[in-house]
């Protein structure tokens, strides 16, 4: 019996250690098996040849491969091209030979301008060994002047030779980048990158630099005009004392961050030689555009005619209670003369601050030539913050915010 029970023991101890083996090996040859796939997934690309021109190089799959777009030396292309350069290794514009076509590639960034058109390459750009590389996909798709073939393990661009022969081969002409793929790329997406551009300026306004740039570059694009109209009840949070308001005793106010931009631009703007210009009016409550417009109808009136053609002529100076981007305290009305008139645009600091105000952030609300647009006669002291991003692409694309804003809708 004593002998039964000790042998039954034995048994299950034998079981026991077996099954722990095999739940052991069964456990390492799983591990073991995934470990192996996870390494040869990892390096199961072999290098690439490129032949550029009379280039010829191997890259690893590790250079030639950024995620899983195949990549391609731009600096190369380049030469074999006679492409001039501008900029740092980090950075730089390509101009094409015998033209004015241009592509400008920064590294780390997906967004390459061509011919000052944002295009999205879909991977970014690397910087190897001072080279710029790009998505070869890109290259194909935006180049002519060049034939692009390749498998996997190949990448061949060749640009024609010259003799009599070949004149009129395709391949023998000069760069042009344009979209001429069958099946295009992305299309600009201006969602994508919003990064502030920056300016270098005579005064030292590093400090200003996080108001002029807001960290969230589209919180200050509310559009407020005769369609999209403001509550009556609406008033801005953080609205201080304007600095660089005209003397005379008045207190005008706008929101912080667009006021800070605003301080950065007068000290530059007082560097240039423009001392005299002052600010006459920021923010206003929907009870001061009431009491403005009918202060403006009632002396239109003046000269005889009825309230409703009084109020035709003030509609396009003056914006009615509640249509007034100035109830969003983001603008101001700025200029050198007793009140403000279109004679300020003769001013040589109106000159300096249309070219120089969507730096700080500020657009011209009003320009001339676009009364049809924003519903308003120009006028030249009346600028508003959005943000140097967004000043700066409006400045770029010539654009008035309501243009700027159907552009926005459209591209993004
Ligand atoms: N002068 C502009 C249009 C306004 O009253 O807001
Ligand atoms: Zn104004």
């Amino acid at each position: 019996m004593g002998n039964t029970r000790k042998s039954q023991k034995r048994v299950s101890k034998t079981n026991a250690v077996s099954t722990f083996f095999i739940v052991f090996f069964v456990l390492a040859a799983v591990i073991i098996g995934w470990l192996a796939l996870d390494f040869f997934s990892g390096t199961k690309r072999s290098g690439v040849l490129y032949t550029i021109g009379k280039n010829e190089y191997t890259l690893s799959a590790k250079e030639a491969y950024n995620g899983d777009t195949l990549m391609v030396c731009f600096d190369d292309i380049a030469v074999l091209c006679e492409m001039t350069e501008t900029g740092s290794a980090q950075s730089r514009t390509f101009f094409a030979a015998n033209s004015e076509q241009s592509i400008a590639i920064e590294a780390d960034s997906q967004i390459a301008l061509l011919n000052g058109t944002k295009v999205d390459m879909l991977a970014t750009a690397k910087l190897r060994d001072g080279k710029l590389y790009v998505p070869l996909l890109f290259v194909e798709q935006y180049m002519s002047g060049i034939e692009v073939t390749h498998d996997s393990g190949d990448v061949e661009i060749r640009r024609g030779e010259y003799n009599a022969s070949t004149k009129n081969n395709p391949l023998y002409q000069d760069t042009v980048f344009t979209g001429t793929a069958e099946v295009p790329l992305d299309a600009p997406d201006a969602s994508l990158d919003k990064t502030a551009p920056t300016y270098s300026f005579v005064t030292d306004l590093s400090a200003y630099e996080p108001y002029m740039c807001p960290e969230d570059p589209d919180a200050y694009l509310i559009l407020v005009n005769r369609e999209t109209t403001i509550s009556a009840e609406y008033v801005p949070g953080n609205l201080v004392e304007i600095t660089n308001v005209r003397k005379d005793g008045r207190t005008e106010r706008m929101v912080e961050t667009a006021e800070k931009a605003l301080q950065a631009l007068f000290i530059e703007m007082r560097a240039a030689g423009y001392t005299d210009v002052s600010v006459t009016s920021g923010y206003r409550s929907y009870e001061k555009q009431a009491y403005l417009y009918n202060l403006y109808t009632e002396n239109e009136m003046k000269a005889g005619i009825s309230r409703t053609e009084a109020q035709k002529i003030v509609d396009t100076y003056s914006a009615q209670a509640g249509t007034s981007e100035h109830q969003t305290g983001l603008c101001c009305d700025m200029h050198n003369l007793g009140s403000a008139s279109q004679k300020f645009a003769k001013q040589e600091a109106y000159t300096w601050l249309i070219e120089n105000c969507y730096k700080f952030g500020f657009v011209l609300r009003f320009p001339e030539g676009k009364e049809d647009i924003t519903g308003y006669s120009f006028e030249p002291w009346h600028y508003r913050f959005v943000g140097r991003y967004h000043a700066s692409e409006m400045h770029r694309l010539d654009m008035c915010l309501e243009e700027y804003i159907e552009y926005l809708a459209e591209n993004q």
